[in-house]
Order: structure tokens, then sequence, then C-alpha cells
């Protein structure tokens, strides 16, 4: 009797081992501890024995029976804790993962670089202040600059961003100096939608702040990110730019790699792509910053993220990006 009832035990562990699915649980259950089961029958059979017996195997088996019954709800429970009855993994689906968009990509590769070059990332607001965008970055109102970014204001009074500059007076504010910051964001104009423009674009602004920091600093940061995140050949130019918020100002340009350099319409037919404006950045900035600009200077940068994308992929049309085509986001995909 004894060897029976430990032979029951180790045929229900061994069954239960191999069940991955509730359903076959409870089959299992119903089949060992059931009203049908042999431990069910040899305790119905116990009346029939001699007192002896009965004191000699009732209480072993009613043990047993407990036993069996703990090993059948440890099972149900292993499974619960797995989730496997919400997820059914014999249900065959379509294994069709999404990808990431192009521009989600060069903006996780800048801030990568730069990440790895002690630049702290930062999240700016969308819907901004004329203040942030405007007024504390050194242009104040009816500055002509303003007309360069002229932008949607909304009924509150507050604005939505045209760059993401801003968020250079709010990570001063927020950090002080010495600071290394970058923030990518969207940003948005009110264009007429071409080829090259849209109202809604991506931008990444790189703030560096310290003790004698120069123009030097600020073209080792742009070329090592242009040339990791483009992984091609690229000819670079600089060229003198205006921002009220740096100065000097200047223009980082690349040879457009859809044509080439020979000329096309995505570079306006001059070879040329302005990618990266920066430049030192400016006093007044400092201040706006809580900043003193006798101790401390340093320089900007604002990379467009959307051009970066179109000159890394070769889009030549910047309407697709936002266009959500999945069949052309496709081509991107990186597994
Ligand atoms: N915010 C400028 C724009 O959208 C780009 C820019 C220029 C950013 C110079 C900078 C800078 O940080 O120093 O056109």
């Amino acid at each position: 009797m004894e060897k029976e009832l430990e032979n029951l035990k180790e045929a229900l562990r061994n069954e239960l081992a191999e069940t991955k699915k509730e359903a076959d649980i409870l089959n299992v259950k119903s089949k060992y501890v059931g009203k049908k089961s042999r431990i069910f029958e040899l305790l119905s059979d116990l009346k029939n024995m001699s007192v002896d017996d009965k004191r000699k195997y009732g209480s072993l088996m009613n043990v047993t029976k407990k036993e069996m019954e703990m090993m059948v709800s440890d099972a149900l429970e292993n499974l619960d804790s797995q989730s496997s009855n919400l997820f059914d993994d014999t249900i065959e689906f379509e294994k069709e993962l999404g990808s990431l968009h192009p521009i989600t990509i060069v903006a996780k590769e800048v801030t990568d670089i730069l990440k790895r070059m002690g630049f702290t990332v930062v999240s700016g607001h969308e819907m901004e202040t004329e203040y942030y965008n405007f007024e504390a970055l050194n242009i104040p109102k009816d500055h002509p600059a303003r007309d360069m970014q002229d932008t949607y204001y909304l009924d509150n009074g507050m604005l939505l961003r045209t760059q993401t500059s801003g968020d250079q007076i709010h990570s001063m504010e927020r950090f002080g100096a010495p600071l290394r910051i970058c923030s990518p964001g969207r940003t948005f104009r009110n264009e007429d939608l071409d080829a090259n423009h849209e109202n809604t674009f991506f931008q990444i602004e790189g703030m560096v702040i310290d003790e004698g920091i120069s123009i030097g600093n600020l073209m080792y940061v742009m070329k090592l990110v242009l040339s990791e995140v483009l992984k091609q050949e690229v000819d670079i130019r600089l060229r003198p730019g205006f921002f009220p918020f740096t100065e000097p100002s200047y223009e980082m340009d690349i040879s457009c790699t859809i044509c080439g350099g020979s000329g096309c319409p995505t570079c306006k037919n001059s070879g040329w792509i302005e990618l990266i404006p920066g430049g030192m950045v400016h006093p007044n900035v400092l201040r706006s910053g809580g900043i003193d600009p006798d101790k401390y200077n340093g320089f900007a940068f604002g990379i467009g993220l959307t051009r970066l994308a179109m000159m890394k992929y070769k889009i030549n049309d910047i309407r697709i990006l936002n266009s959500g085509d999945i069949r052309y986001l496709e081509n991107f995909r990186i597994d």
C-alpha cells in the first residue's frame, strides 16, 4: 500500500512537469485527485478494511491525497505567476515588429555620442514663453531676427517653440556653470511646405559652459558627431553666420549627400546643406541664465535632426519623414 501511494505521487509529479497549460493541469488534477481517481477509490475502500488496516492506512491515504492536491495547486499558481493564462504561446501570430523612425535613430546616435563626452540630456517644452524662446536669447521684441522664425502664437500668450535654444536658458538656470547639456526635441515654424520645409521639425541643442572654452572645442565636438553619425566621407565648410545668441556665430555646412555636391533641388542647387549652426555664447545669454560672463564662456550649437536624418539616409523630400507612410519608413529598419 505504501508503495502504491508513493507511486501515485511520483506519477502525478511527472505528469505535472510535462504540462504547461491550465487546461492540461486541470485534466491531470481530475485524473489523480478527482472523484474517479485511484486515491478516491482507495479512500472509499477504507470502510471495507479491518480496524487495524483502517488505522494503519487511513491517515497515510489522507495525507497523500492532501499532498497531491497541494502539488496540483502549486502547479496552477506557478502558471499564474508566469502569466501563461494570458499569453498562449501556441497561438500563431504575425511577428511583424515596428521599426524606429529615422529621426529617432539619429537623435539617439547624436545623444549617445554627446553623452560619452559628458553631456547631460535634457528635455524642454514644446509650448514655450516668448521670454525663453526669444528675449532671454538676446532677441528682444521687434528684433528683426524674430521675422526669420515666424511661429504659432497660442491663446494663452505662449507659443510653439521655434528652436530648442530656449533650453540653454532653462539649463543654465537649473544647473549653473560649468555645464554640458544637449536637448533634442520638436520645433515649429509657420512655413509653407516644400521638399525642404516643414512646419514641424526636430533639432538638438547643445551647450558647453566652462572657463577658457574656445571655438576649437566646438569644432572638435561637431566633427566627431558628424563623422560618427553620417559614417561617410563628406566635405565640411564653415561660414560666418548671424545669431543673436552667439558671438561670433557660424554655419557649418556639409556637401549634399543626395547629389554628392553637384547640385539638386534638396540643396537648392548649391551642393551644400546647412546642418549645424553655432558659435560662442553671447555674454547677454550667459547673464540671462544667471552666469557671470567675466568668469565663464562657452559654445552652443543647434543641429537640425530632420536634415541630418535626410542626409544620412539620402531622403530627398522632408515631407516623407512626417508622412507616417510605413512602407517608406520601413526602409530604415535597423535590427
Ligand atoms: N536655434 C537656431 C535655429 O533654429 C540654431 C542655433 C544657432 C542654435 C546657433 C545654437 C546656436 O545653439 O548657437 O536656427
